[in-house]
C-alpha cells in the first residue's frame, strides 16, 4: 500500500467525522486547536509513515473536531525542511488531507515582514509565493494518480478563498494585508543583504515553511488559503538582532486575535 493510503486508512479508524477543511497551525499559533470542540487528538508518531515534529512551538499532533461549525482536521505543528525532513515527508500530510476528502487547506505561519509598510503583529493574506528553498516536493518519480508531472502554479492560493478571507477579516474589523511569501530554507535567519534582494524580487514576507505544502496541494488539486502573522521585521529592518524566542513571543501575544480571524474564516469557508 502507498504511504498516503496507509496513513489515510489509519486516520479513518480514528477520526470522529470526515474532515471538510484542513488547517496547518504555524509557530506559536497552535492555540487555535484549543478553540475546537469535540476534539480527538492523534499524535503524529502514531500515524504510519509520519515523522516526528521537532520545531519549537509545535506540538506534533493532529487535532480533529469542530471549528466554526465545520469538521476540521488540524495539524498542531508541521514539518519543516530545516528540521532535516525530506520534502516528501512535508508533502505527505497534504496528500492525506486530499485523500480524506478535505475541500480546502488553510496554511498558517509566522513570518518576517519584508515590505516596509508592514508592522509587527500584522496579518497577511498570501496571494502568491516565491520558492527560494532550493528544493521542490514534486522532485523525483511522479505519481500520476495524485497529480501531473508538470504542475500548474498559476493560482496556488485560491482566489475565491482569498475573497472569503478578506470578507471575514473585514467583518471583524481586522486589517488583512496582502502579499507574496518567500520561502527560505533556514534554519538561520536571512542576512540583511538577502532581505534587500528578496524585496527587489517582490517578496512582502519571508518564512521557513508553507511553500512545500502549497506546492503539494497544488499538485493534488487541493485549494489553499495562506495566512501569515508578521512576528518581526526581517533582518536589518528594525535595527536589532532576530531571535526565535521573539517570533514565538509575538505569535503568542497576537495568538488570540489570529485565532479569532482564522475561526471566522473557517466559519465562512
Ligand atoms: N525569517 C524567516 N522566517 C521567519 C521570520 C524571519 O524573519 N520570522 C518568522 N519566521
Amino acid at each position: 500500500m502507498r504511504e498516503v493510503d496507509q496513513a489515510v486508512a489509519f486516520l479513518r479508524t480514528r477520526l470522529p467525522a470526515a474532515p471538510e477543511l484542513a488547517l496547518v497551525l504555524g509557530s506559536g499559533l497552535g492555540g487555535l486547536a484549543d478553540q475546537m470542540e469535540d476534539t480527538v487528538i492523534i499524535p503524529y508518531r502514531e500515524v504510519p509513515g509520519f515523522p516526528l515534529s521537532t520545531a519549537p512551538g509545535h506540538a506534533g499532533r493532529f487535532v480533529a473536531g469542530r471549528l466554526g461549525g465545520k469538521n476540521v482536521l488540524c495539524m498542531q505543528g508541521r514539518f519543516h525542511y530545516y528540521e532535516g525532513h525530506d520534502m516528501a515527508a512535508i508533502a505527505l500530510p497534504v496528500r492525506v488531507f486530499k485523500a480524506l476528502g478535505c475541500r480546502a487547506l488553510v496554511l498558517t505561519n509566522a513570518a518576517g515582514g519584508v515590505n516596509w509598510d508592514f508592522n509587527v503583529g500584522d496579518f497577511m493574506l498570501i496571494t502568491d509565493h516565491i520558492n527560494f528553498m532550493g528544493a521542490n516536493p514534486l522532485r523525483g518519480e511522479n505519481d500520476d494518480t495524485i497529480g501531473p508531472r508538470f504542475c500548474d502554479m498559476t493560482h496556488v492560493y485560491d482566489p475565491g478563498l482569498q475573497q472569503v478571507a478578506l470578507q471575514a477579516a473585514a467583518a471583524q474589523n481586522l486589517v488583512l494585508r496582502k502579499g507574496v511569501y518567500l520561502g527560505y530554507m533556514g534554519p538561520s535567519f536571512e542576512t540583511p543583504a538577502e532581505i534587500r534582494a528578496f524585496r527587489t524580487l517582490g517578496a512582502d514576507a519571508v518564512g521557513m515553511s508553507t511553500v512545500p505544502e502549497a506546492i503539494a496541494a497544488s499538485h493534488c488539486g487541493l485549494p489553499v488559503l495562506g495566512l501569515s502573522l508578521i512576528t518581526n521585521m526581517a533582518a536589518g529592518m528594525a535595527g536589532k538582532r532576530l531571535s526565535g524566542d521573539e517570533v514565538i513571543e509575538i505569535a503568542n501575544a497576537r495568538g488570540v486575535v489570529f485565532q479569532q480571524l482564522v475561526k471566522g474564516i473557517v466559519a465562512a469557508l
